[in-house]
């Protein structure tokens, strides 16, 4: 693995070894076991959108890893100012060990890869949200004690973290089924690559697709960038909220997951999501271990 871009371009292996890792690092957190992997090496952070688990977990990480981060907000650097991305990428490397960039377009993360030598790491593009989905998998494998066989239904947008998660329940064995409204769907190459590789559902009706489910997933209506359509978004999903009649259709054991932020009374209802706090808030901290995850296996043929 040279970059984490998307999960497209890892193998089923590699997905469920990075869950297996994070769960290795959170135990030798939790114990206090030494881990210090990636000692003495700086990752760089740019941001163009917001952040608080990403930002704070990344830089978090990598110090129990023995490095160290530089955040880098996009409109304080250069690139801000019309700096190109393969300059910005040729300067970073020669003084950073890896970066990590949340952004709006997947094509800049991918150019931003092809022209600096060291690992990048998608933080949340417009396409795809694919470290969130190694701590989601993570949290359904703590659970349910694995995740082949398991099914996972998202409800509301077909957005960047539903794009993810299509790919990493696919890879991983796992079902899938997605409700969205009508003009909200994923990514259609997405949706016919599932189709053929693994047990893929789609529609309109959250009940019927929350059928069976062992896990129940949200996200917000409007996602960062798409703050001018608000009112559109409103009416359109307001038949996809995850609350406790929709639960009593997935099976019994069903756990809630949220990528956070969460829009309480919109997608999802203040009552359900205090019930499931605790397995939301387990989610958000194993942000931690997933990146600590992707951060070593970046760097492990050089150990
Ligand atoms: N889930 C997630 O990526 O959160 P942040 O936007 O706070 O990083
Ligand atoms: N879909 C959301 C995820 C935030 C972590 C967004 O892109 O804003």
């Amino acid at each position: 693995m040279k970059d984490f871009l998307k999960l497209q371009d890892l193998s089923a292996d590699e997905i469920n070894q990075l869950i297996d890792l994070a769960i290795n690092l959170k135990f030798k957190q939790d114990n206090r076991i030494k881990h210090d992997y990636l000692l003495n090496k700086t990752m760089g952070m740019i941001f163009t959108k917001s952040s608080t688990r990403t930002r704070v977990s990344f830089e978090v990480g990598i110090k129990q890893l023995g490095g160290s981060a530089i955040f880098l907000n996009a409109n304080d650097i250069q690139l801000g100012r019309g700096e190109s991305i393969a300059d910005t990428a040729r300067v970073l490397e020669r003084y950073l060990d890896l970066i990590m960039i949340r952004t709006f377009s997947q094509n800049d993360v991918e150019e931003l890869a092809k022209y600096a030598s060291i690992p990048i790491i998608n933080g949340l593009t417009d396409y795809c949200h694919p470290t969130q989905i190694i701590a989601d998998l993570m949290t359904v494998k703590e659970v349910k004690g694995d995740l082949k066989g398991k099914k996972l239904c998202y409800i509301g947008d077909g957005n960047n973290v539903a794009n993810s998660l299509i790919v990493g329940c696919i890879k991983t064995g796992m079902a899938i089924s997605l409700s969205c409204p009508e003009g909200f769907y994923p990514d259609q190459k997405l949706i016919d690559w599932a189709k053929e590789n693994g047990e893929f559902e789609i529609g309109p009706d959250p009940f019927a697709l929350v059928a069976n489910a062992d896990a129940v997933y949200t996200d917000v209506f409007v996602s960062m960038g798409q703050e001018k359509t608000v009112e559109q978004r409103k009416l359109a999903f307001r038949d996809y909220q995850v609350n406790n009649k929709l639960l009593s259709c997935a099976n019994k054991s069903a756990i809630v997951l949220h990528c956070l932020p969460a829009h309480k009374g919109e997608e999802i209802a203040e009552n359900t999501f205090e019930a499931h706090a605790k397995t939301i808030f387990d989610e958000a901290e194993n942000r931690l271990h997933a990146h600590k995850a992707i951060m070593q296996t970046l760097f492990q043929d050089k150990f």
